[in-house]
C-alpha cells in the first residue's frame, strides 16, 4: 500500500515539475513578442477594476487577456456587463476557458476572442483594460482616438504618450506600480 502511494506521489511530483518548467518555458518564449505574457498582480487588478467605475451595460475589453485574471473578477463584480478578452495565444485562451469551467454563473457574460488586438475594432468599448508595452500602446493610439466620449482606458505600468483628446489621471499604487486612466473627452 505504502509503495503504491509513493509510486503515485512520485508521478504527481514529476507532473508538477514538468508543468512548472513548461509554464516557465512559455513565459520565456513569449518575451520574443512585442507584448510578452506577464500576469497583472492581483492587488493591482482590484484597483484597476475599481478605478474603471464600470456602469451597468457598459462594454468592457481586456486587450491581451492572458489567463483571464482581469475578465473573470470583472464579470464577477459587474453582473450586467459583457466582458471581452482578446488574446492571440492559444495556450492562454485555453487556460482561461478551463478556469471559466469553475465559474458557471459568469461564463455566459465572458467572451474570449482569438484575435490580434492591433487589428481589432475597439471603438464600441466603454472600458479598455491593458497591461501592454509602450510600443504596443503607441501602435494602438490611433484606435484609442476613435473611442466614444467618456470611454476609459485603464493601463497598468505604462502610459499613453499622445494624450490629446483624453483626460489623464495617474494613480501611484506603490513605488513600482502605477495605473494610468485615460478618459475620452
Ligand atoms: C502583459 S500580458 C497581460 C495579461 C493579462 N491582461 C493579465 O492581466 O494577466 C499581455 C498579453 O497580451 C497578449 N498579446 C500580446 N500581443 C498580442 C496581440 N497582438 N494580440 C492579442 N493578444 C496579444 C499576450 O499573449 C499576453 O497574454
Amino acid at each position: 500500500m505504502i509503495i503504491t502511494i509513493l509510486f503515485v506521489l512520485q508521478y504527481i511530483f514529476l507532473f508538477g515539475i514538468l508543468a512548472i518548467l513548461g509554464y516557465l518555458a512559455f513565459i520565456m518564449v513569449s518575451f520574443r513578442n512585442t507584448v510578452p505574457y506577464v500576469p497583472t498582480p492581483r492587488r493591482i487588478i482590484k484597483q484597476m477594476i475599481k478605478l474603471a467605475e464600470i456602469k451597468p451595460g457598459e462594454r468592457v475589453v481586456d486587450l491581451g487577456s492572458g489567463t483571464g485574471r482581469i475578465v473573470i473578477p470583472t464579470a464577477k463584480k459587474y453582473k450586467a456587463n459583457l466582458i471581452i478578452g482578446i488574446d492571440r495565444s492559444f495556450f492562454l485562451r485555453l487556460v482561461t476557458k478551463l478556469r471559466l469551467l469553475f465559474h458557471p454563473f459568469i461564463n455566459k457574460r465572458i467572451q474570449i476572442v482569438n484575435q490580434d488586438f492591433f487589428n481589432a475594432d475597439i471603438a464600441s468599448f466603454d472600458v479598455i483594460f491593458c497591461f501592454l508595452t509602450p510600443t504596443a500602446l503607441r501602435l494602438l493610439t490611433p484606435k484609442f482616438k476613435l473611442l466614444k466620449a467618456k470611454s476609459r482606458i485603464i493601463s497598468y505600468m505604462f502610459s499613453v504618450e499622445d494624450t490629446q483628446g483624453f483626460n489623464e489621471t495617474i494613480k501611484h499604487i506603490s513605488t513600482n506600480d502605477t495605473i494610468y486612466i485615460y478618459q475620452k473627452l
